[in-house]
């Protein structure tokens, strides 16, 4: 069966797809119906069903017999160390870190937030967390202790697992002292905090709150599965959003688990056995979803890498670990691709590739001069898709399990069964094909994608779904072609793309604003060659603020790495006069974006004093941008 007739038939009968779908999956209740709809437009997918996640992804297979086989590599250029664990290890590893957080008191439907690096610790924090029937949270190593307090409050956790360190190229990440600060921060304070101690930096426990990863396990009656029903929360993702507020993604366990399966099989074209590589990071979706979740509930072996596309040692090293643990399909971020193709224009480093099947790309817009970087030397399909910390899989994509659709290179392809893609004028009525507007999707969204925000449930529809009544608004604009053929261009909110890196303009700037000689600021992204997009601010000093610019400026980044944390990459920002506004006072950011990036612009209408953008682009001139 082709795509169209696998799309059709989900269009025909979405609930009968998704029941066969469910057919994958190990349940412990089978669900009797796909669909609840008693509370549209919230939806939620086989209510009634009982089952539990780590089963499926870990015990299922060392009882099929692939105890032997390898669950995880674990493959770290940073620490110079390598390691398998197989199912059967994987088993007893997940099922007594489970029984020692039983043992302290964590039961279903506490929350556990997780806070560690690239090691295979964090996912089996990850799934003993399932395992239980926990919600754990994960907060990705690079956001800073005021980011980590945010989302200890919202999620008001009873424990907090994290790592003593983690290992950039260039730094130690002191993990325990940014945990530490998070917590004295936050007014939730958790019962208490596994410390997984890594030899590169051993941390100084607090006593009578934290304890030692191996210690607090020794002797404990391993945990067996709990099973959860279908609609209980799995995990929760904080994502940017346009505040500075992030947005709680609460992920649903038994749509999490039919569709992850399903993508295995229909878009990376795995089974048990195979090998699969997502070189992101745990804390990001992708991480949870093909570094974790998928590939284990498929039973495949994934690879943990823990360094860079570049610099561990060098632009080699994706290529090294796909040859030496036998990679089939490899998932990564444009921004890696690019870092690579700068230190080997030529492909000189890349080697023959006998395992890899096809490469795929996501997280931020795929250009073309990479796409063909990619299949000029890996010599594979490459393949781009789209999807959202949201959505947790990819909307659009080439099914390359299903059928390998001609590629267009500048569109993630096809929308996947389980989305009815459709591109929106203001007014919420489709446009024809070929015409840009607001990208959207009709509700239901399917199976594993958000049901709501946690504890937000207003603001998940504020969010989402009242703008265009009937739909899910994706929050990305773009076009559709005259052979379903998807264009994602751009945002239509705050939200900034920084190397494969979703974060919020509006985050940024309440932290500028905090500072206290700035009356007024603004940050945008502008295109960066690397990494996509890059964020720059714009302060407007109080009167009377008589001190050196550079050094509000250099006081500014610093409190932006402090607050949000060294992700942001914010480096660069400008003093200016004044800011360019509508006359209703709305700081005109897009037209400020064109400047920068010397596109063609036009002097909005509704802009208060033209004058203002002769200044702007002289600030932006100043910094080598806004060229011609
Ligand atoms: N923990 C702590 N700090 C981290 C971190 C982590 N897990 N990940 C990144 N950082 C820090 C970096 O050390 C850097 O700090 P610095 O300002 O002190 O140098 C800062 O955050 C920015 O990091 P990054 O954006 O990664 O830039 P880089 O210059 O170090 O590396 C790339 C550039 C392209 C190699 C890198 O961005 C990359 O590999 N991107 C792929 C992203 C990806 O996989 N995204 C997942 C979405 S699918
Ligand atoms: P995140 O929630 O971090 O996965 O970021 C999701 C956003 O990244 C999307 O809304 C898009 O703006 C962007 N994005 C993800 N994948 C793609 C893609 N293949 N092409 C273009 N933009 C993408």
């Amino acid at each position: 069966m082709g795509y169209a007739q696998v799309y059709g038939q989900w269009q025909q009968d979405p609930e009968g797809f998704w029941m066969g779908a469910a057919g994958g999956i190990d349940w412990v209740k089978k669900p009797t119906k796909a669909l609840d709809d008693s509370r549209a437009p919230l939806f939620e997918w086989f209510t009634d069903a009982q089952v539990n996640t780590c089963w499926n992804a870990v015990d299922r297979h060392v009882i099929a017999g692939r105890g032997k086989q390898p669950a995880i590599i674990h493959d770290s250029p940073v620490t110079g160390t390598k390691h398998v664990i197989t199912y059967a290890e994987l088993q007893e590893r997940v099922s007594r870190l489970a029984g020692a957080l039983k043992a302290k008191g964590i039961a279903k439907g506490d929350r556990v937030i997780i806070y560690m690096p690239m090691v295979p610790e964090a996912l089996e924090a990850m799934l003993a967390c399932a395992r239980l029937g926990a919600i754990h949270s994960v907060v990705f190593g690079g956001f800073a202790a005021n980011e980590l307090a945010v989302r200890i409050d919202d999620c008001t956790p009873k424990a907090i697992i994290a790592a003593s360190c983690g290992i950039e190229p260039s730094r130690t990440v002191h993990y325990k002292p940014l945990l530490d600060a998070a917590i004295d921060q936050a007014t939730h304070k958790p019962d208490f905090c596994v410390i997984f101690q890594r030899e590169q930096e051993v941390a100084r426990l607090t006593p009578g709150r934290d304890v030692a990863w191996h210690e607090f396990q020794y002797g404990v009656t391993p945990a067996d599965c709990t099973p959860v029903a279908g609609n209980h929360p799995a995990y929760i993702l904080y994502t940017s959003g346009t505040t500075g507020a992030p947005k709680g993604v609460v992920r649903p366990t038994a749509g999490h688990l039919v569709a992850l399966n399903w993508t295995m099989r229909a878009i990376y074209n795995c089974g048990a056995g195979d090998v699969f590589w997502a070189a992101s990071d745990v804390g990001w979706v992708v991480g949870h979803s093909y570094i974790c979740y998928a590939p284990l509930i498929a039973g495949c072996t994934t690879v943990v890498y823990e360094g860079k596309p570049v610099g561990t040692p060098d632009a080699a090293a994706f290529w090294r670990v796909i040859n030496e643990h036998k990679v089939r399909s490899f998932f990564t971020a444009p921004t890696a691709l690019r870092a690579i193709k700068r230190d080997d224009p030529e492909g000189k480093l890349v080697p023959k590739l006998p395992t890899l099947q096809a490469l795929y790309l996501a997280g931020e817009r795929a250009d073309p001069d990479t796409i063909h970087w990619a299949q000029r030397h890996l010599k594979v399909p490459v393949i781009d898709h789209w999807w959202q910390t949201e959505t947790g899989y990819a909307i659009a994509a080439n099914p390359l399990g299903i059928e390998h659709l001609p590629v267009k290179i500048g569109s993630p392809s096809v929308a996947m069964p389980g989305f009815d893609v459709q591109v929106l004028d203001e007014g919420g009525h489709p446009v024809s094909p070929g015409t840009l507007g607001a990208i959207a999707i009709k509700l239901p969204l399917p199976p594993g994608t958000l049901p709501t925000l946690w504890n937000a449930e207003e603001r998940f529809k504020k969010s989402y779904l009242n703008h265009f009544p009937g739909y899910y608004e994706t929050g990305d604009a773009g076009y559709i072609d005259a052979d379903g053929y998807l264009y994602i261009m751009a945002r239509t909110d705050d939200v900034i793309n920084v190397a494969g890196h979703r974060l919020s303009t509006g985050a940024m700037e309440e932290v500028l604003a905090s500072h206290k000689d700035v009356a007024e600021c603004a940050v945008i992204g502008v295109a960066d060659e690397l990494k996509g997009q890059s964020p720059l601010g714009f302060l407007c000093l109080n009167k009377g603020t008589n001190r050196p610019h550079d050094e509000v400026v250099k006081e500014c980044v610093q409190l932006v790495r402090d607050q949000i944390g060294p992700v942001a990459d914010f480096k660069r920002a400008v003093v200016v006069d004044r800011l360019p506004k509508t006359r209703s006072g709305k700081i005109l950011r897009g037209t400020m974006v064109k400047i920068a990036d010397s596109q063609p612009w036009k002097m909005p209408a509704t802009i208060d004093d033209p004058a203002i953008l002769d200044e702007i682009t002289e600030a932006l001139k100043s910094l080598g941008l806004a060229r011609s």
